[in-house]
């Protein structure tokens, strides 16, 4: 079995309460936390997606949270959405930074309707301001439920964008239902601790699962998203895009905030439309772990900058 026994370690401590409260209050940690999270406001958000618009980048935010158990917290989230379209609409930003939702977030957990109706409503003010919005994919215990309200969204708004996860044995199945005109999806290899009956364990697997799923979303007539650092990866979706005749333009590649921003750079340079995603937010705990345990290089950084405070 697999990869990195840092993972596991790094998401156990996660739910630690007692970790919990050393990281999120140790004063270093902004500083830390900023090279991921663009800040707490929606004023950050827009001023993070200035930059990055500026440097001839494109963007998606992440309202962090989710998980949300109370209808109270989901509206929180519901409104934050609402500011932010409204601020990247006043700013002129809109037609370069669309926004990426957590159905978890708006109510998915305990009530599938009231979480369509709230995606409903950020899908609506996504279109009064000219932008677009992607459903982010959480475990695999959701997929049927996000792809349903994916489903519905799509009747009234077809650009509504969902995430394709290749650590999964159903992927290839579910992206080839979804390469169709119209259809935006992003393709990501899959951040959740999954069970062998459902997703592949071995790193090796997941790649080659990404490849295929890169192939049917290339040769089929839907606007791809390649999220992936993997510069693996990044050559191949590259090699077969040509290969498919897709021009620039027609698909892109996407990269989290903070990571391999040189890359990011010198893809965009080369003409591809490369959309950076940032998180934003309070609730950034959970966002970073994942983040830590993917790359052991991430949470030595973070360790020294905090055993240096
Ligand atoms: P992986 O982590 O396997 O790394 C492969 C290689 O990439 C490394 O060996 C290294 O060469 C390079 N690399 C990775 N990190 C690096 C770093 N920090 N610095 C330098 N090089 C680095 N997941 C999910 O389950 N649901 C979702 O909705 C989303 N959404 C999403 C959006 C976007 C835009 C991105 C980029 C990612 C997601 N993800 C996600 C997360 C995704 O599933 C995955 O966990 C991470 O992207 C990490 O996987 P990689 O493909 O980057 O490769």
């Amino acid at each position: 079995p697999p990869v990195n026994p840092l993972r596991s370690l790094i998401l156990a401590a996660a739910r630690n309460g007692t970790i919990r409260r050393l990281v999120a209050t140790a004063p270093v940690s902004r500083d830390v936390v900023r090279r991921f999270v663009a800040g707490e406001t929606t004023a950050d958000a827009v001023a993070v997606t200035r930059r990055l618009v500026d440097s001839g980048l494109t963007v998606t935010l992440d309202h962090l949270g989710e998980d949300t158990t109370d209808a109270a917290l989901a509206e929180q989230t519901v409104q934050a959405y609402l500011e932010l379209l409204d601020q990247l609409h006043a700013e002129g930003l809109s037609d370069r930074a669309e926004v990426s939702v957590k159905l978890s977030a708006v109510g998915q957990m305990f009530d599938e309707d009231l979480a369509l109706a709230n995606a409903k409503r950020i899908c609506a003010a996504a279109e009064a301001a000219g932008t677009t919005v992607t459903l982010d994919m959480e475990d695999h215990t959701t997929t049927d439920s996000t792809l349903r309200i994916l489903a519905e969204l799509r009747r009234t708004w077809p650009w509504v964008g969902a995430v394709l996860q290749s650590y999964l044995h159903r992927t290839l199945d579910d992206v080839t239902a979804l390469a169709t005109s119209g259809s935006r999806v992003r393709l990501c290899k899959g951040a959740y601790k999954e069970p062998e009956t459902v997703a592949f364990q071995d790193p090796i697997e997941v790649d080659k699962s990404y490849v295929r799923c890169a192939n049917a979303l290339l040769a089929g007539d839907g606007y791809p998203k390649f999220a992936t650092h993997d510069p693996r990866l990044v050559r191949i979706i590259g090699e077969r895009a040509e290969a498919h005749g897709r021009k620039p333009g027609s698909f892109e590649h996407q990269m989290l905030f903070g990571i391999r921003p040189d890359e990011q750079l010198r893809l965009a340079q080369l003409g591809h439309t490369v959309r950076v995603y940032v998180p934003y937010g309070g609730e950034w705990y959970g966002y970073l772990m994942r983040r830590m345990a993917e790359r052991p290089a991430n949470t030595a950084f973070f360790l020294r900058a905090l055993a240096s405070r």
